[in-house]
């Protein structure tokens, strides 16, 4: 008996812990608590806000028409969302059935949203606004209960001692004082106060590695040190970073952009999925920042199928809106936000805290699980019956809404017929079987 146990234990300490992939990792009770809790939430909402808003041509205006950095940068002079309130963003967010907020602490163009001493560039030294959005944000979640995550670019296409990567060429830097150590070292004091100033921020979402993928391995982001300043900081927050790579040792979530895990139809995937807690990002149009000319919005159908799809890969949606320059969510945004909240008030329960279920997507659509009740989400069937491939044993099935229960029988190649009612909702018809 003594030595079995011993034999169990020395298994116990050999199995590497989830998330660690280099074995000098090890995450702390509490950061897997917060990767916990991630999984339910399911929801978030990403919000792409910056001084880039001003031009209204997406957060890319500054690269792709090769403006000058310094004339570029003269908008924070005029940047004053004089409509900007923080508890109308969070209780609109709210209200979709989103469990968080993740918000671009500084993109690409370099500008802080938030106070920081490692550079006036930053929305209270810079701006006529004066005022720290993030702080207002940050209080604003917390009087809602809504968890907070910070969007920060690693790269920068104003920095003189950033390493100019593949992008932002145009943008009349020297070139001449290049130094990784110094940005980084610029970087870490950036986080540190992102960390310490805005009360619990559970996760940093970094962006922009994927600038030097040209110039590897000679080109050295340091992202072990950076990790390890980051949970030495604070051990529970969840590291993710858009490398679209597979997962580096220190982080705690794996993200996709633009595609859910497993699927490439925007060119940016195709890595393998970890068992790290998963997140897709998507924009409600086409653009994440504020773009005038673009009102591509998605349906709220597609949005709630996507929401629904993730889930039933066992993922999390981070769906995004770009304020406009005033502050205010665009009309738009804020519809669909309602239209997708109108569904999670009924159905949120087939999706906060539940798995993938064990059957791949099919035709008709995918399904959910939480403990012993399978959630099937049928986006199109044909006809008055529905195949489920499944091993279980199902004991009853019933229609979600109603808890009208449903004819199946078991065939012959083990997968069961369900006798659907005529109706449909449209968006997602769901049908709850117990499994044994
Ligand atoms: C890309 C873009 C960036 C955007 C991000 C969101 O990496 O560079 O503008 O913030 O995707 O996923």
């Amino acid at each position: 008996m003594r030595l079995m146990w011993a034999m169990l234990i020395s298994a116990a300490v050999l199995v590497p812990a989830k998330g660690q992939t280099d074995g000098s990792y090890v995450p702390t009770e509490e950061n897997l608590q917060n990767r916990k809790q991630f999984e339910v939430d399911r929801f978030g909402i990403f919000i792409h806000w910056g001084i880039y808003a001003s031009y209204a041509q997406g957060e890319w205006y500054l690269n792709n028409a090769s403006l000058n950095k310094d004339e570029y940068a003269q908008a924070a002079r005029c940047f004053y969302p004089i409509k900007f309130n923080a508890s109308e963003w969070v209780k609109a967010i709210k209200d979709s059935g989103a469990k968080y907020i993740c918000i671009t602490s500084r993109h690409h163009d370099g500008f802080s949203m938030f106070k920081t001493q490692a550079s006036p560039y930053n929305i209270v030294d810079g701006t006529p606004f004066g005022r720290d959005i993030l702080k207002e944000l940050a209080d604003a979640c917390q009087a809602e209960g809504i968890s907070l995550h910070f969007y920060y670019s690693i790269l920068d296409w104003i920095r003189e001692d950033y390493p100019i990567g593949r992008t932002g060429k145009g943008t009349g830097r020297k070139g001449d004082q290049q130094d990784y150590n110094s940005y980084l070292n610029f970087m870490k004091g950036q986080v540190k106060e992102l960390l310490e100033n805005y009360g619990n921020i559970r996760a940093l979402w970094f962006d922009g590695y994927w600038d030097h993928d040209k110039d590897q391995p000679a080109f050295d982001w340091k992202m072990p040190e950076f990790y390890r300043y980051i949970h030495s900081i604070s051990p529970a927050c969840l590291i993710g970073n858009n490398h679209h790579i597979s997962p580096l040792a220190g982080e705690d979530f794996q993200m996709f952009e633009r595609d859910l895990p497993g699927e490439n139809k925007a060119g940016m995937s195709g890595q393998e999925i970890s068992r790290l807690p998963l997140e897709m990002c998507q924009t409600m149009n086409d653009m994440w920042g504020y773009k005038v000319a673009d009102l591509n919005y998605k349906s709220v159908k597609d949005l709630v199928q996507l929401l629904v799809r993730a889930a039933g890969k066992g993922s999390n949606l981070l769906l995004n809106i770009g304020p406009r320059p005033t502050g205010e969510l665009p009309e738009l945004s804020i519809d669909r936000l309602k239209g997708i909240g109108e569904w999670m008030k009924q159905y949120g329960e087939t999706i906060y805290g539940t798995q993938a279920g064990e059957m791949p997507e099919q035709e008709w659509g995918i399904s959910t699980r939480k403990g012993d009740r399978l959630f099937l989400h049928i986006f199109s069937y044909q006809g008055t019956t529905l195949n489920v491939p499944i091993d279980q044993k199902v004991k009853q099935a019933v229609l979600y809404a109603t808890q009208e229960k449903l004819k199946f029988k078991k065939e012959k190649d083990g997968t069961i017929t369900i006798t659907l009612p005529q109706e449909s909702s449209g968006i997602d018809y769901v049908i709850e079987l117990t499994t044994k």
